[in-house]
């Protein structure tokens, strides 16, 4: 199948923009997702993910910018992109009133697999889900999550070479999450480039080769985990104060001894900065012992892809409550 490919590259895009209204969605994006890996675009809710996957998925018109798919221009050769690409989300009108299984014969007939294959195939993607109990339920009794597993399983049948996975574990309890990332990294074993939005820190570092972290429209930050991580510093502070009221003041010292910005968490009220240097500790605890400072806790570690976000953009990613 490579030699159907005009490139190395996956996914070229650059400058992508989409204009709703007087929103800019998509606000120039450029991504380069080599062939073979898993890419993660990672923002928080409206930041753009969607409308930038349904551009490169020939979904959506771009307003700016291009974009090329194994080499082929999303605009100008759609046909060709949509042969090599699956999508999450487009098999959701399957027939409601035939079972799991039913279902995913219909679709690997329909791709051309003959029958005993469809049904090994149909029947080795249930098992492989954890929809074997569910198989012969008819999907009108299934829940959110069954349905969100038999979609990808479905999406899966064609094994398509580069595979959108649009925000594809938000919402599942983390037994399932889990499932789907051992899915995710099987079908990149297998061959096929996955690239994948989320909301979620931690899905991205587990999963992604690298990352394109986006807010507003625009990539604010690309590269493997651990080099966004050493971007804000080689390491991470974390410090808790005994007294509420010193916080602030705690907080200013901070800045000012490691001379970086420094965060407030607002439930747990710890201090977090990144710091360059884990040595400059022995100041900053001199600089609190001056200013009659009490400490509670003070660690100091990698930095987070948490803290990367807050250092980057100045705000959060929303925790786990979005859908
Ligand atoms: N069809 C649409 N019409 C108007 N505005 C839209 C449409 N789709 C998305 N938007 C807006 O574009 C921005 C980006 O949305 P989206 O791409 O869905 O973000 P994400 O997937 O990162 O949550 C948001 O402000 C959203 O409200
Ligand atoms: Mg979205």
């Amino acid at each position: 199948m490579m030699q159907r490919f005009n490139s190395d590259w996956a996914i070229e895009a650059n400058g992508l923009v989409k204009i709703f209204g007087h929103n800019r969605a998509v606000d120039g994006v450029d991504l380069r997702v080599r062939a073979g890996t898993i890419y993660g675009v990672l923002g928080p809710n409206g930041a753009g993910k969607t409308t930038t996957v349904k551009m490169l998925a020939t979904l959506l018109r771009p307003d700016g910018g291009s974009a090329r798919i194994f080499g082929y221009d999303v605009v100008k050769e759609p046909q060709i992109v949509r042969q090599l690409i699956g999508v999450t989300g487009q098999y959701a009108s399957v027939d409601e009133s035939l079972t799991a299984l039913e279902n995913l014969i219909i679709f690997s007939r329909l791709l051309g697999l003959s029958r005993t294959e469809a049904k090994r195939k149909a029947t080795e993607l249930l098992e492989e889900f954890g929809l074997v109990e569910a198989a012969k339920r008819p999907l009108k009794h299934f829940s959110g999550g069954m349905r969100r597993r038999l979609d990808l399983a479905a999406s899966l049948i064609a094994q398509p070479p580069l595979i959108f996975l649009d925000e594809p574990t938000t919402g599942l309890d983390p037994r399932t999450r889990n499932q789907m990332w051992e899915t995710i990294r099987r079908l990149v074993n297998m061959g096929s480039t996955v690239l994948l939005t989320t909301q979620y820190l931690q899905e991205a570092d587990e999963l992604a080769d690298r990352i394109a972290v986006i807010d507003r429209g625009r990539v604010v930050a690309e590269g493997t985990a651990d080099e966004l991580k050493t971007s804000i510093g080689n390491s991470s502070l974390q410090l808790k104060i005994d007294n509420p009221q010193h916080v602030e003041m705690a907080r200013q010292t901070v800045e000012r001894v490691l001379n970086a910005r420094a965060n407030v968490s607002a439930d747990t009220g710890k201090i977090t900065a990144p710091m360059a240097d884990a040595d400059r500790v022995t100041d900053l605890l001199i600089a609190l012992r001056e200013a009659n400072i009490q400490l509670a806790e003070l660690s100091v570690q990698k930095p987070t892809l948490d803290e990367v976000f807050l250092a980057i953009t100045g705000h959060g990613v929303k925790g786990e409550e979005s859908a």
